[in-house]
Order: structure tokens, then C-alpha cells, then sequence
């Protein structure tokens, strides 16, 4: 399969402090790939190199088989879908849903291009595919994080981009809601159409589809492969200097954060 993104080299820094040593990552097209690490460990600085928001101290970063440059960079990013972290919305803003999401297109036409009945209608595809064309006319400020969620979603969706970045999208919801945005991650990744990269902090949340994991620490990548390979005791423990514990039930990979007591609980320290 083709190289979709190549990064060589790159290190990124703000001011004095080094956020991206000397990284080198390949991913390719159609893979779905799930980056962890601690906090500080440089996952979103990462996605912001892939979709030219960082600035780069040194290296080179290509994607689709185009050296990113100032020059060329809005036409790569047209290309790129963001699902950043969970932002803060002014309640009192006047601003719908269907126009928030309006948005992914308008970064394709330009604020000055035409707006066509086939933008309408892609508009129209990505609330429904999400879930939310009901909310259409809604303000999103009187939206719940999940649905909000699901705005985000959609507005890169909109935007029929080749690949998606999500950071953490399921950051500070509800279980179901959460459950809810994985499941659409996972519907959105299973039409083939897509490269996904997926920054998380719950194990649990990496998808069976997710074909590879990029393990993050201290602004280095130290180690990558194919997710189950990854996602085991020992590799876990190290990344995130903690006891982690990995269980298989019915096939399924479940992981516990601290020591893990066998006695009446049966609980680790935390589910993640
Ligand atoms: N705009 C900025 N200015 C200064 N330092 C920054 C900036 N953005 C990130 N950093 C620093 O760079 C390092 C990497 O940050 P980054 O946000 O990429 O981490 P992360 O792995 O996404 O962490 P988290 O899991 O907490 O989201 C951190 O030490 C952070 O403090
Ligand atoms: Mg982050």
C-alpha cells in the first residue's frame, strides 16, 4: 500500500522546550492508526505537523506524496479532516448547527467561491451520516459535549477529506457518548474511504479495526506495529511508567491502570 504521509526528521519546539524530537513516521493509505502516550507526550503537535499547523523547527513532513511547504499548505489541508480536542463553546453563540458545519465546505470553495446545491447536499449527507439532522437548526452553543461531538464530526466530514485526524474525541463525555462517537469512528472508517489517525487515552477506545499503534513519550515515538503486537502488559507499563494490566475476555482486550487484585473486587486501580 502507498505512503500517504511520510514524516523525516522532524522535531518541533516552543521556545526553549523541545515538543517533537527527530521523529520519523510513515503511515499509509486506509490504515487506521491509534496514537498513545502520556500526557505531554506530543500527540497533538504530532497531528498538527500532519496537518501543517505546527510550525517545524527542522525535517521534512510529505503527504500525499507532496513535501508540505507554505506554499502548497492549504491545498493539503483541504485534504485533511481535524476532529480537534473538546473546545469550549460560547453559549450565547448565535451560530447553527447546519452552518457550523457548513464550514468544512466553505474551507473547500473558499469564502469567496460558490456555494452549489451539491455543497448543500454534502452538508445534508454529513449531519445525517453523524446523526444530528435534527439538530440542524440549533445554536451549537446549546449543544451537550456529545452532540457537539458529533458537530465537529461532521464538519470534517463535509469536507470529503482523504484522511481525519481526531484528537481525543472522547474526551470528557458520558459513557454512551462516548460509546457513541467510537462506533461512528469506527462506521466512518469501515466505508474504506479514509486513513484515520486517533489520539486517545482509553485503551478500551482503540477500534478492532485499528490496523496500527504509534506508542508517544517525551515528544518521541518509541515504538510502533500492528495494534495487537502494541497493546500489551509489558509495552504499556513501560510507556506510561505504571503498572498496566491487560486482560482478554471473550476475545476482547481489556485494560486496568495499577495493580490488579485477584481477590474479592477482582478491580484494578482504574478502568481505561
Ligand atoms: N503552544 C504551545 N506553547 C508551548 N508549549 C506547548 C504548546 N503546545 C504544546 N506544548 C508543549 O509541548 C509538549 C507536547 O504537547 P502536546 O499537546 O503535543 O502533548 P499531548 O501528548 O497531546 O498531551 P495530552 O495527552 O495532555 O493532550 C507539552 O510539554 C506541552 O506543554
Ligand atoms: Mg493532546
Amino acid at each position: 500500500m502507498s505512503k500517504l504521509i511520510s514524516i523525516k526528521n522532524v522535531s518541533v519546539s516552543f521556545r526553549d522546550h523541545i515538543a517533537l524530537h527527530n521523529i520519523s513516521i510513515d503511515i499509509r493509505k486506509g490504515a487506521f492508526v491509534s496514537v498513545i502516550g502520556p500526557n505531554g507526550a506530543g500527540k497533538t503537535t504530532l497531528l498538527t505537523v500532519i496537518n501543517g499547523l505546527g510550525r517545524i523547527l527542522s525535517g521534512t513532513v510529505e503527504v500525499f506524496g507532496r513535501k508540505a511547504r507554505p506554499l502548497n499548505i492549504n491545498k493539503i489541508r483541504k485534504r485533511i479532516g481535524y476532529v480537534p480536542q473538546q473546545m469550549a463553546v460560547d453559549p450565547r453563540s448565535p451560530v447553527s448547527v447546519k452552518e457550523a458545519v457548513s464550514i468544512g465546505r466553505f474551507g473547500i470553495i473558499g469564502l469567496l467561491g460558490k456555494w452549489t446545491d451539491s455543497d448543500e447536499q454534502k452538508v445534508e449527507n454529513a449531519l445525517d451520516k453523524v446523526g444530528i439532522s435534527r439538530l440542524s437548526e440549533k445554536p451549537v452553543g446549546h449543544l451537550s459535549g456529545g452532540e457537539h461531538q458529533k458537530v465537529s464530526i461532521a464538519r470534517a466530514l463535509a469536507q470529503e477529506p482523504e484522511i481525519i485526524l481526531f484528537d481525543e474525541p472522547t474526551s470528557n463525555l458520558d459513557p454512551k457518548a462516548q460509546n457513541d462517537i467510537i462506533k461512528l469512528i469506527e462506521r466512518i472508517y469501515s466505508e474504506k474511504k479514509y486513513t484515520i489517525i486517533f489520539v486517545t487515552h482509553i485503551l478500551s477506545h482503540i477500534p478492532h479495526s485499528c490496523t496500527d499503534v504509534v506508542l508517544m513519550k517525551k515528544g518521541r515515538i518509541v515504538k510502533s506495529g500492528n495494534a495487537d503486537d502494541m497493546l500489551e502488559q509489558k509495552i504499556l507499563s513501560e510507556l506510561y511508567d505504571f503498572p498496566m494490566q491487560v486482560s482478554i475476555v471473550h476475545g476482547k482486550k481489556h485494560f486496568h491502570a495499577g495493580h490488579f487484585h485477584t481477590g474479592h473486587s477482582g478491580r484494578g486501580d482504574g478502568n481505561v
